[in-house]
């Protein structure tokens, strides 16, 4: 039997989503090309143009965040070039064994999970390979909370002809991104987090210069599905009435297209003045609770915060606790940090301050 309480959702994504979005998705199902489909698909890109803040290409995938990421990879690359990637945390490892798994040659440019990297330490590693074809970093580091420097590491990219791959999955929409303004050139995101839609597309902006790279190619890199030129070429060529290669999840788009609006009509800048807040919120109350925030407020991540258990107590506990006895649903750790730290995600937009004050209190009383 299904069990019917509703827990209410503060994992790292996906995220609670607005009841629009909800109805938005239970409409019913309609083609995937057509006048209406491409009027719709375009105004969906073009809302992602203004989040992305970019002028360029932008494409919806059919599939999870990781899907942009591999074709971000696996279009720019051939097998055997080199790839630079910074790493400091679960998911800068998922870009290292995305890039393996292409056979490309992979320079790890690393820091220790829960500190972010050093641009100068990628403009060393830019230096002694010359032959890098991509930079690719983590923008929210989510096992960690962590935040990369992306304006400073872009600066960095743009004085080598290397291209500069950020994965978005966790930021784009809820921390501030400027794909144009910092270089970059392609980036990979997710419809879950804080785009505050169901999982199941993943948006993609490609740069001029990502085209360049991808088209020095006689015959295509990889893959079909996930090679970007197969994506241009049926937006290009088919665009008129079927703009992508394959069916897309067309009930999952019009979710996304509403929380989109909801984003833009919000403001991106005063949404993003309100997760702020409810992430200082947070902050403040975990402190009352006896549990430290795992960074400093300096270092804080707006959408995502990772905190310390009482003593001795592993992280697992906590979570249970709040599951079972309040309904609220967190995360653990990842990796060797899984049973010393619990992960709240602020990512959704119809999470309040109500929800701060009814998970700090169920935490003032954990014993
Ligand atoms: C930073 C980051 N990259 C990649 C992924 C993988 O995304 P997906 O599960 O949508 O494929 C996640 C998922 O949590 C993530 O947080």
């Amino acid at each position: 039997m299904v069990n019917s309480t509703r827990n209410r959702l503060m994992i790292p994504g996906p995220v609670e989503v607005h009841p629009a979005v909800l109805e938005a998705l239970s409409g019913p199902v309609e083609p995937h090309y057509g006048p209406a489909w491409v009027e719709k698909y375009s105004r969906i890109t073009g809302l992602l143009k203004q989040v992305f803040n970019t002028q360029h290409d932008v494409f919806l995938i059919a599939g999870s965040g990781t899907s942009a990421i591999d074709a971000c990879m696996g279009s720019s690359m051939m097998t055997g070039e080199k790839i630079i990637i910074g790493n400091n945390g679960f998911f800068g490892d998922r870009l290292v064994s995305i890039a393996k798994s292409y056979g490309l040659l992979v320079v790890e440019v690393k820091a220790p999970w829960g500190e972010a990297l050093d641009p100068t330490a990628i403009s060393d590693a830019l230096k002694a390979h010359p032959d890098t074809i991509v930079v690719a970093v983590v923008h929210s580091e989510t096992s960690t909370t962590i935040l990369n420097p992306i304006e400073a590491i872009g600066k960095v990219v743009r004085e080598s002809d290397a291209l500069f791959l950020v994965d978005a999955v966790s930021s784009l929409g809820g921390v501030p991104m400027d794909v144009d303004g910092w270089g970059i050139d392609l980036c990979p995101s997710a419809s879950q987090k804080c785009l505050g839609a169901t999982p199941g597309l993943a948006p993609v902006s490609i740069s001029p210069k990502a085209w360049k790279m991808i088209d020095r190619f006689e015959e295509k890199a990889h893959g079909w599905y996930t090679n970007l030129q197969v994506w241009r070429e049926y937006a290009h060529e088919w665009g008129d009435w079927h703009p992508t290669p394959v069916t897309m999840p067309v009930s999952i788009a019009n979710g996304l297209l509403v929380s989109l609006e909801q984003l833009l009509t919000e403001g991106i800048d005063t949404r993003m003045r309100r997760y702020k807040a409810l992430a200082l919120q947070l902050r403040a109350g975990l402190r009352e609770a006896g549990m430290q925030p795992f960074t400093p407020d300096e270092a804080m991540n707006p959408v995502l915060t990772a905190a310390y258990p009482p003593d001795g107590i592993d992280s697992a506990k906590v979570v249970d606790y709040l599951l079972k006895e309040h309904h609220i649903q967190i995360s653990s750790g990842l990796g060797a940090l899984k049973p010393k730290i619990f992960r709240i995600g602020h990512m959704s937009p119809v999470i309040t301050d109500n929800d701060m004050d009814t998970l700090v209190s169920a935490l003032k009383k954990f014993k």
